[in-house]
C-alpha cells in the first residue's frame, strides 16, 4: 500500500488543493512553439475544489467539477470554470454532497433519490460533444452542457429516452465512421441489467442496442469498442441493489471485491445486442481500456490491469493528503478474446506503471489497430504520476518524459493533419510543477517524445481526470 510521508515533502498534496479563482481568456506565456496547425481547444475535466459543507470530501472522485480550457490561435489562452450545478450550489451553501461516489447520500431515501430522481450532476470526469455542444460528464446519467468559449454552464441535460441505467460509463466511445457515441450503463432493479446504447452525432436521445441480465452488477468505469463489438470488462467488484440501501455509506462502498468470480469479458454484438461470448479469466481490476480491435476470429483489447480493486481505496483524500498512492501496479496488458468462447490469452505489454492509457484518435475512433499507447507513468512507486510514457505495443519499447518536481496528467495525442505515421503529432498533457506552484500545458513531439512547447498557467491545477482536444472544425 501507499508509503506514508510527511505532507508537502513530495508536493503531491498540491494536487488536491482547491482552486480559488476563475480565469477567462488569459493569454499564457509560451516556451518553445506549439504547432501552427493546432486550432480550437484542449479541454480537461477534473476536481477543482475539495470542500463541501465546509469539510473535505472523502474521495478524489468527489471533488467539484472544474473545466480547464486551452485555446490555440496566435498564442495559447487559458480559461477555467467550475460547473454551476446543484452539487456546486449545495457545496457552497454548506449542504453535504449527496449521492456522490464515496459520500453518504443521507440514508436510504437519499440513496434512492440519488439513484433515481436526483443523480449527482457533479460531472467531473470527462468531456464529450453532445448534440453539437460541449458537455461535461461523469458516471451518473446526466450531462452538463457548457459554452465552448467561456466554459460557462448552460444547462444540465437529463436524458429522456429508452435507457434507464442509473449508473453509466464516463467513457462513451466515439465511432467516427458511423458518427456516433456508444456507451453502456447499469440499470438496478428487480432485474439488474447492463444496457448498451448508441448516441448518434447531433442527437441527445440514446438508442438502446441491447441488454444483459446480471445478478450482481459490477462497478465498471470504461469499456472497449470495435467495429462489430462492445466489450464490457466485468471484473468482480460487484453489488446487489440491497447493498446500496445501507445508510451512511457511499455509492462505491456497496461494492465488494469477490475474486473467486473471476473477470468476465462480455462481447456484445453492436448490431443485435446479443452476447457473442462471455469468457472468464483470473480476476483483475481495470479502470481504463486503451483500445480494441478485431483480428481474425479474436477481439484484441489493451487495458491497464490491476491485481485487485485496492487502488480505489488508495484514492481517499485522507490518504492522498499525506502520502502518494501505490499507482505503480497498473500495467498495460493485452487480452485476446476468441469469438467462439475459447480460452482468453493475455500478456503484459510493458513492465512500467501506467494509467490514463490513450491512443491516437486517428486509429481509436476509426476502430483500427494501434501501434502506440500513451499514458501517465509512475516510474517511482513512491511517487505516482511522475512521468509520461509512450509504449510501442509491438516491440515493447518504452519512451518516457519526466522532470524533477513535476507531475503529469492524462496525455492526449493529437495527430498532425495528413500524417502518414501513427505517432506523427503532439502529445498534450497538463503538468503540475510543485516547486513553482503552477501548472502548464505541455506538448511533446509524438515521435521523439521530446518537449516542443509549454504554456504556464497562473495557478496550480489539481490532479484531473480526462481531457479532449476539439479542433476548430470537425468533431
Ligand atoms: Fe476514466
Amino acid at each position: 500500500m501507499a508509503a506514508v510521508r510527511t505532507p508537502g515533502v513530495s508536493g503531491y498534496d498540491l494536487g488536491f488543493r482547491s482552486v480559488r479563482e476563475e480565469i477567462s481568456g488569459r493569454e499564457l506565456s509560451v516556451e518553445g512553439r506549439f504547432p501552427d496547425w493546432l486550432s480550437g481547444q484542449y479541454v480537461r475535466n477534473g476536481p477543482g475544489a475539495f470542500e463541501a459543507g465546509g469539510e473535505r470530501v472523502a474521495h478524489w472522485f468527489d471533488g467539484l467539477a472544474m473545466l480547464a480550457g486551452f485555446s490555440f490561435g496566435d498564442g495559447v489562452t487559458y480559461t477555467n470554470r467550475f460547473l454551476r450545478t446543484r452539487a456546486y450550489r449545495e457545496a457552497a451553501s454548506g449542504a453535504p454532497t449527496a449521492g456522490a461516489f464515496a459520500e453518504p447520500a443521507g440514508g436510504v431515501l437519499g440513496r434512492l433519490r440519488a439513484l433515481t430522481a436526483e443523480p449527482t450532476d457533479n460531472a467531473n470526469a470527462n468531456v464529450v460533444r453532445l448534440g453539437g455542444r460541449l458537455a461535461a460528464i461523469t458516471e451518473s446519467p446526466v450531462a452538463v452542457a457548457v459554452d465552448p468559449g467561456t466554459l460557462a454552464t448552460e444547462r444540465v441535460v437529463q436524458f429522456e429516452d429508452d435507457v434507464g441505467a442509473q449508473h453509466t460509463t464516463a467513457h462513451p466511445a466515439r465511432d467516427a465512421r458511423r458518427g456516433e457515441l456508444v456507451g453502456y450503463g447499469t440499470r438496478f432493479g428487480l432485474r439488474n441489467r447492463y444496457e448498451l446504447y448508441r448516441l448518434p452525432d447531433g442527437h441527445t436521445e440514446r438508442e438502446l442496442l441491447g441488454t444483459v441480465r446480471v445478478d450482481e452488477p459490477a462497478y465498471m468505469h470504461d469499456f472497449a469498442l470495435t467495429e462489430r463489438f462492445a466489450v464490457l470488462v466485468e471484473h468482480p467488484l460487484t453489488a446487489a441493489p440491497i447493498d446500496f440501501l445501507r445508510p451512511e455509506q457511499g455509492f462505491i462502498d456497496a461494492y465488494e471485491w469477490q475474486p473467486e468470480r473471476g473477470t468476465r469479458f462480455l462481447l456484445l454484438d453492436r448490431a443485435t445486442g446479443d452476447v457473442i461470448a462471455d469468457p472468464r479469466v483470473s480476476s483483475f481490476f481495470t479502470f481504463h481500456c486503451a483500445n480494441a480491435f478485431e483480428s481474425g476470429d479474436e477481439v484484441v483489447i489493451d487495458l491497464v490491469a490491476y491485481g485487485d480493486a485496492s487502488v480505489l481505496g488508495g484514492l481517499y483524500l485522507a490518504d492522498l493528503d499525506t502520502s502518494t498512492p501505490d499507482a505503480s501496479t497498473g500495467q498495460l496488458c493485452r487480452y485476446r478474446v476468441p469469438l467462439d468462447g475459447g480460452r482468453v490469452s493475455t500478456r503484459t505489454i510493458a513492465d512500467v506503471g501506467i494509467e490514463f492509457p490513450r491512443v491516437s484518435p486517428a486509429v481509436g475512433t476509426e476502430m483500427e489497430p494501434h501501434r502506440y499507447v500513451y499514458g501517465q507513468g509512475s516510474a517511482d512507486p513512491d511517487r505516482a504520476a511522475n512521468e509520461l510514457v509512450k509504449i510501442d505495443v509491438e516491440t515493447g519499447e518504452v519512451w518516457t518524459w519526466s522532470e524533477p518536481g513535476v507531475y503529469a496528467g492524462e496525455p492526449a495525442f493529437v495527430p498532425t493533419p495528413d500524417a502518414d505515421r501513427e505517432d506523427d503529432g503532439v502529445v498534450l498533457s497538463v503538468l503540475l510543477d510543485v516547486d513553482a506552484e503552477r501548472s502548464a500545458l505541455l506538448a511533446l513531439d509524438g515521435g521523439s517524445f521530446q518537449e516542443r512547447a509549454r504554456a504556464r498557467t497562473p495557478h496550480p491545477l489539481p490532479f484531473g481526470f480526462h481531457g479532449r482536444y476539439f479542433p476548430a472544425s470537425g468533431k
